[in-house]
């Protein structure tokens, strides 16, 4: 997947959707219960700077509405499940997530919206870097118009 990443030579003005991969996690499974471990640059195929998590979540809600300038994501659904619907300014494809040891990947300059959460889903997000407010378009029309 690094590779992958690399060869793409992504910037946040020519990524497309297909850009952005579903991948296996490990299950370690057992009577008591299951364990997936996510490691910097194995299965995340980026360092990981941030761990945060989206939760109590209404019915009926939305999040996201942004993209990123430079900021990898690795969106688990760590509990219940949620669509995320990803948009590279032409294209747009819809996600379901509903298995904790399924990621998806979001490359950078990707608008993403997460919707139709199930009740009680937690959405785990590991990403690339510390959060910085510069790092985001959160305006529709200004991202659309960087896009290659
Ligand atoms: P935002 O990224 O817009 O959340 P979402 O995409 O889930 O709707 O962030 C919502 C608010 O939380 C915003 O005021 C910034 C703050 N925030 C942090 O303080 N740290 C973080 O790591 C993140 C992701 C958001």
């Amino acid at each position: 997947m690094k590779n992958i990443l690399s060869s793409y030579n992504i910037t946040y003005n020519n990524s497309k959707v297909h850009h952005c991969d579903l991948i296996d996690l490990p299950k370690v499974y057992s009577n008591n219960g299951s364990l997936t471990a996510i490691n910097n640059n194995t299965e995340a195929p980026f360092s990981i700077k941030r761990v945060y998590y989206l939760y109590d979540i209404p019915s009926g809600a939305s999040r996201g509405g942004h993209a990123h300038k430079h900021l990898y994501q690795l969106v688990v659904a760590a509990s219940g499940s949620f669509d995320v619907i990803l948009d590279d300014g032409n294209f747009k494809r819809t996600i379901t997530l509903n298995q904790p040891f399924i990621g998806l990947l979001i490359v950078p300059g990707i608008w993403r919206e997460l919707a139709n959460f199930s009740s009680g889903a937690i959405c785990l997000v590991l990403a690339s870097d510390v959060y910085m407010e510069e790092d985001y378009f959160r305006d529709y029309t200004e991202f659309q118009a960087q896009k290659i």
